[in-house]
């Protein structure tokens, strides 16, 4: 079960709401990754019918949008963003240290499930560049010997 009755039910309301179902697709999107840690294609075929759209018009969205999740990710996906303020302040270098520390080369997930190490996109963190995300947390003006303890503050958060 991708989402329970209750939450089809809820996200349905508020589709026939909402002026036009599309404006809804990133938050149906998020319902089912937030559930189930990504979005499979039995995900995007459930976000179509919630928003009466085509699995197709659901797709171009959730492919398109680079924080939704169509393969298995770890429990924490690390952003790392590579747009032209961050990488001016460092961001490869960070890259680099992270894929060392980690064992993994971007794109990839740990051994232990735990993270996932993915480039991305602007963060809208410029003034704070090098920026990265974890889950929800957003790192700015980060330093490559903060990299260490900022994993270790993200395993504990998860263990505790
Ligand atoms: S360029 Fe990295 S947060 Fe904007």
């Amino acid at each position: 079960m991708l989402l329970s009755e209750k939450q089809i039910t809820q996200l349905k309301r508020r589709v026939r709401e909402t002026p036009h179902p599309r404006e809804m697709i990133l938050d149906v999107l998020h319902a089912i990754q937030d559930a189930n840690g990504w979005v499979s294609d039995e995900g995007v075929e459930l976000a179509a019918i919630i928003l009466g759209l085509s699995p197709l018009q659901v797709e171009e969205v959730a492919t398109f949008y680079d924080k939704i999740y169509r393969r298995p990710v770890g429990r924490k996906v690390i952003h790392i963003c590579d747009s032209i303020c961050c990488w001016s302040r460092g961001s490869e270098a960070l890259m680099q240290r992270l894929q060392q520390l980690l064992g993994i080369a971007a794109g990839e997930t740990t051994i232990d499930g735990m993270f996932t190490l993915l480039p991305t996109c602007c963060l809208g963190a410029c003034a704070d560049a090098p920026a990265l995300r974890i889950g929800k947390t957003l790192y700015g003006k980060v330093a490559i010997e903060q990299l260490e303890a900022i994993l270790d503050g993200e395993r504990t958060e998860v263990s505790s």
